[in-house]
């Protein structure tokens, strides 16, 4: 079976978001599902690349049609872990510093053209997938295309599609323009599709799709509601049986308390009160007073967008005033989310640390010495913080929406069988309520480290969902 997988980002080589996690795993992951897969990812050629470290080296050049004259893709191609790596450049791509840009319009047309690029490639290497697995917006005219080029000629015929939604709002701009430029037509009224979506990229993808999922069960129901669907709703629940939601995995080997270099003390679930050594060195860092007694430390670890509900975490911490806490907020986003940590610090200085940077070894150092961890989402297709939470043993406080509701147990609703605490909505007094049943029952260590070793001790490795995506890949192909 060939499986090729699109995305706009994968760590190692870029990462912006969560995206870039999945992406970045689940190809290797299913390698050991489907032993005898021929697993490749293409990605664009980022200006940020680092082409010397991955070894990269050139592959081909040739050219994407286009109306204002065809556009030449140079192809570049590694070996990572085992599979092949290429990463398409051109002058759309390299319109671009990063991942992604504030400019909508050239992101649109970058993604366009990688998107047709990285179907060009398959035919250039005359290596006709079986699965295409497109990821969000970006890639998700690949899908759009696939559907005209298997009615056109024989190569792509056999090709089924894939189309995971990592964040629904997030469906890239209508370009009627672009689409005819890149020679593709919008979608008709047969698609289903509402008449504003028929030339929005995600909802032409998802049109296309031979099958859609979503990173996590609830989150595939919960879209199919007004609340949640952005108006596509009626159009989803109309494909419903195509719909699958499949919770992503964490990469066990690099988010591991017992190896993770970025500690100064690394612990398991055996020698879980090391981790107040690293609580002593957080808050050192930081900058924090080391309190005399048991105090909690709540950590925030978040790309700062309304999304993540960073603004209820400032006013929350407002309503506990007059509780003993600590807390040290990290990520970069939104000017105005930014400021709200920024006046919190200033108004808590002997409570409060807000550090807004990209920083993934203090995000580490917070998994590993924080007692919570706040994560008070609008709404969350999957979310990775809170299963990287529970991996260090430190307790998630979240939402009950998306995958945080089909990875984190309730305190008091499964007192025996708990993992952390959940809230109804994304408002500071829930969030305030949820912190103070957490710090209701923190003095009590014995039941705390119970908590936390729970959470420690679930399996959320990518093995499951390997399974998953290999089983619907089975079942898509003949
Ligand atoms: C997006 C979603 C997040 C999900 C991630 C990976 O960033 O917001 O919930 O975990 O994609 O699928």
């Amino acid at each position: 079976m060939n499986i090729l997988f699109l995305a706009a980002e994968a760590t190692p080589f870029a990462k912006v978001g969560g995206l870039g996690d999945v992406a970045g795993a689940l190809p290797w992951a299913l390698k050991e599902n489907l032993p005898d897969a021929d697993i490749r990812l293409v990605l664009p050629l980022h200006l940020t690349v680092d082409a010397a470290r991955w070894g990269l080296r050139p592959l081909a050049a040739f050219t994407v049609a286009h109306r204002n004259g065809p556009i030449t893709a140079e192809v570049y191609a590694t070996t990572h872990r085992g599979l092949p790596v290429y990463f398409i450049g051109g002058a759309p791509v390299a319109a671009i510093h990063g991942v992604y840009s504030t400019d909508p319009h050239a992101d649109a047309v970058k993604y366009a053209f990688f998107s047709l690029a990285a179907l060009a490639l398959t035919r250039y290497l005359d290596w006709p997938p079986d699965i295409l697995h497109a990821h969000d917006w970006h890639t998700a005219l690949a899908v759009h295309a696939l559907g005209h080029y298997r009615r056109e000629g024989a190569f792509f015929a056999p090709t089924r599609s894939v189309l995971t939604v990592h964040n629904l709002p997030y469906m890239g701009p209508a370009s009627p323009l672009l689409l005819d430029a890149f020679g593709l037509p919008p979608a008709n009224e047969a698609s289903g599709l509402p008449t504003w979506a028929r030339s929005v990229p995600l909802p032409l993808g998802l049109a296309a799709a031979d099958a859609i999922t979503t990173v996590s069960p609830t989150y595939a129901r919960e879209i199919l509601t007004p609340e949640f669907g952005h108006g596509l709703e009626d159009f989803l629940r109309r494909r419903r049986e195509r719909l699958h939601g499949i919770l992503n995995g964490l990469d066990t080997d690099l988010w591991n308390p017992a190896t993770d270099p970025a500690l100064d003390v690394r612990y398991t679930a055996t020698t879980l009160t090391l981790r107040e050594r690293n609580a002593a060195a957080l808050r050192q860092q930081v900058g924090l007073p080391q309190p005399e007694e048991r105090l909690p430390l709540l950590g925030l670890v978040s790309r700062l967008t309304e999304q993540k509900g960073v603004d209820v975490v400032a006013e929350a911490l407002r309503l506990l005033a007059d509780f003993p806490w600590q807390a040290v907020l990290l990520g970069t986003g939104e000017p105005h989310l930014e400021n709200a940590l920024r006046r919190l610090e200033a108004d808590f200085p002997d409570r409060v640390r807000a550090v807004l940077r990209y920083d993934d070894a203090l995000a580490r150092r917070i998994y590993a010495g924080a007692d919570v961890l706040m994560m008070p989402s609008r709404y969350e297709p999957c979310g990775l913080a809170q299963m990287i939470a529970m991996r260090y043993g430190c307790v998630p406080v979240a939402t009950e929406t998306g995958g945080l509701a089909d990875t984190v147990r309730d305190l008091d609703l499964h007192p025996r069988h708990s993992t952390g605490v959940l809230f109804p909505e994304a408002t500071p007094k829930a969030l305030a309520f949820a912190l103070r049943r957490a710090l209701a029952l923190f003095p009590n260590r014995r039941r705390w480290q119970a908590l936390q070793r729970r959470g420690m001790a679930q399996d959320f490795s990518w093995r499951q969902p390997a399974r998953a995506y290999a089983d619907l890949y089975r079942r898509l192909t003949p």
